[in-house]
């Protein structure tokens, strides 16, 4: 029997025609002299009739069970009223059967397709090829590669060429660790798997391709979280003779594009753009959830002369900060939940989390209720409840630490508070965060750590500048962000040799070890490289936050657990000696057993 339509796309205007479904049992229900079958494909559902008078289709069809997989021929008629399925594309018409075939029985499936709820990810993982038949998994799928159809036709209408590059290469400085194939010809030698494609699409700048795109896998071996995969898929980008505000509209355009597309909502034009510090301040965060109206306020100037050492010692140093947090109407906060909240910041380093309570903004210190309120002058009470614009029924949080602590810890308060109080306003806050810093000062190795990649251009280009003041260095370095995930990042690059041995050398890499690493980059800087940026984005966490899902696990066909194994295929696995052997690898665990 040869298929004529998807079951989902079988409706009224097929009435009193004859067509031809196939799929898979998705229920299966017997009233007694009629049977009723849910026939699933990956458009959808059709309901399928079959009676008595059609007696060796129905003694066929009794034998069916859930996710058989069946082909049948019927004639489509519409719904008895009162029937009718409004939720479902085929939900006004049936199919009356006419013949049946069963290409293949199945046995009880381990988890129902509708109960996904309740079953744990690891079963889901084990068995992914049955997750993937709910059709809330083809949905993603389906627009997963709808969003990649969009992005190759748009980049093409730009003038972007597709290039691949290598996937068995070398390091590529990321900030991650990499994933280490073994190489067979050079034993105890080894390819790296790309942490991204940098290198090599700055090279094709180099040899003049102007407009390189790919979606490409990346690879990371990094801790794992919902938004993080140890391979993931990235729309990376480059072009030569183009500055920051080309590449921002670039991609601003796809991304609106997508959402206009793919789900029908227009993003704002253009999307705002806020500088790093900026929004350090505000929202304490480089990846801001601007749909929660909530915002720090720096007091710590007006601290510096009190006693209370919890105040007074972030209030003098410098690298520390007092940030105040407001929740309008938090006055309503039990104790209880004040405490829980306490116990949250504490796990981002917070020592406590000191707050004000404003029952009567009008009765002066009567009217607060706060822990810290006998530690501080009241003029200064005063003036904190005045520049936080604190109103009767509010609550203030406060923050003093180093400022890092501070940080995440009021940081992570803001988006807890947003959604705990259900403050969220709109559905979609894109923001582009600019002037990041070159680099940042790593205490614990007392050394700078690039903050974007060591490729990044510095917005000044005076080497000996740059040498004297490192910290003050504001990057060419820009990052996309949507509701508080950051999707993407990128920068203009360096395309001066000298430059770029000033920044390793900031970075504490010496001129030989650069020239190990990365050498072929270094000599392609002297070769007439033009000036060039670029951006990649996360395809995985753009389809994440486009189809609703909370982990890109549910957006990735065959995703990794959060330990970075395949629960379906059981890899990584152990290998063969004569593989092993081949390889020049004798692993420690054959030594230490062997001995
Ligand atoms: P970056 O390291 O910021 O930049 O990565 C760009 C984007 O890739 C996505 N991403 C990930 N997604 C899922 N799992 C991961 N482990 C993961 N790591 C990164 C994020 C991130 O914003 N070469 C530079 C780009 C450039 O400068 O052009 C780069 O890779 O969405
Ligand atoms: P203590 O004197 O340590 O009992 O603290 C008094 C109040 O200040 C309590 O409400 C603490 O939760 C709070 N507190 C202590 N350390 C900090 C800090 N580093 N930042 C903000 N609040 C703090």
């Amino acid at each position: 029997m040869k298929r004529s339509h998807y079951c989902g796309q079988v409706n009224e205007s097929l009435i009193d025609k004859e067509v031809t479904v196939c799929g898979w049992v998705h229920h299966r229900r017997d009233h007694g002299g009629v049977i009723f079958i849910d026939l699933r494909d990956r458009e959808g559902l059709v309901q399928i009739v079959f009676n008595p008078d059609h007696p060796e289709v129905f003694k066929l069809a009794e034998n069916v069970r859930n996710e058989y997989v069946l082909a049948v021929r019927g004639k489509v008629r519409p719904r008895p009223e009162g029937t009718v399925n409004a939720n479902l594309g085929s939900g006004h018409i049936e199919i009356e059967a006419l013949s049946l075939t069963i290409f293949n029985p199945s046995e009880p499936i381990p988890f129902s397709l509708d109960d996904y709820c309740h079953v744990s990810e690891a079963v889901r993982l084990q068995h992914r090829y049955l997750d993937l038949r709910r059709p809330e998994m083809q949905r993603r799928l389906i627009l997963r590669a709808a969003a990649s159809r969009t992005i190759h036709q748009y980049m093409d209408e730009n003038g972007f060429l597709e290039i691949e590059t290598p996937m068995l290469t070398k390091t590529t400085p990321e900030g991650s660790r990499d994933y280490l194939v073994p190489s067979r010809t050079y034993p105890g030698e080894f390819f790296a798997l790309p942490q991204s494609p940098q290198l090599f699409k700055q090279l094709l700048m180099v040899s003049g391709f102007d407009r390189y795109y790919q979606i490409v896998r990346c690879f990371r071996d990094e801790d794992l979280r919902a938004d993080r995969q140890p391979e993931f898929t990235q729309l990376d980008v480059e072009a030569s003779f183009i500055d920051e505000e080309a590449i921002q509209n670039l991609i601003e355009g796809l991304i609106r594009k997508l959402f206009k597309d793919l789900l029908k909502v227009e993003l704002p034009e253009p999307f705002p753009r806020m500088t790093y510090a900026e929004a350090m301040r505000r929202f304490a965060s480089d990846k801001p959830d601007l749909r929660i109206p909530l915002e720090l306020i720096d007091i710590a100037d007006l601290l510096k002369g009190v006693e209370f050492k919890v105040f007074a010692g972030p209030a003098n140093d410098p690298k520390g900060r007092i940030a105040a947090l407001r929740l309008p109407q938090g006055g309503e906060l039990s104790r209880k939940e004040i405490d829980d909240y306490t116990q949250f910041v504490a796990q981002f380093g917070a020592k406590g989390l000191a707050y004000i309570k404003v029952n009567d903004r009008n009765a002066g210190v009567a009217g607060l209720q706060s822990p810290i309120l006998k530690f501080i002058p009241e003029n200064i009470v005063e003036a904190i409840l005045e520049r936080t614009d604190a109103q009767t029924g509010d609550i203030v949080f406060f923050g003093a630490d180093k400022a890092k602590i501070v940080n995440d810890s009021l940081g992570a308060l803001r988006i807890k508070l947003g959604h705990d109080r259900n403050l969220l306003q709109g559905q979609w806050a894109p923001i582009w965060i600019v002037d990041f810093p070159v680099f940042e000062w790593d205490d614990a190795e007392n050394r700078w750590q690039f903050v974007h990649h060591p490729f990044t251009s510095p917005k000044i280009t005076d080497v000996k500048e740059l040498e004297t003041n490192p910290g003050q260095a504001v990057a060419r370095a820009y990052d996309i962000v949507l509701n508080g995930i950051e999707l993407g990042g990128g920068s203009i690059r360096i395309h001066d040799q000298d430059m770029q041995y000033a920044i390793f050398r900031l970075l504490n890499i010496s001129e030989e070890q650069a020239r190990e690493k990365f050498g072929f980059l270094l000599d392609a800087l002297k070769y007439g490289c033009p000036p060039h940026g670029g951006l990649a984005f996360g395809l995985d966490r753009l389809v994440m936050l486009m189809t609703g899902a909370n982990s890109i696990r549910e957006v990735i066909a065959f995703p990794k657990t959060q330990t970075a194994s395949c629960p379906l295929t059981g890899a990584p696995t152990p290998v063969d000696d004569v593989q092993l052997r081949e390889l020049g690898i004798r692993t420690r665990k054959a030594a230490i057993s062997e001995s």
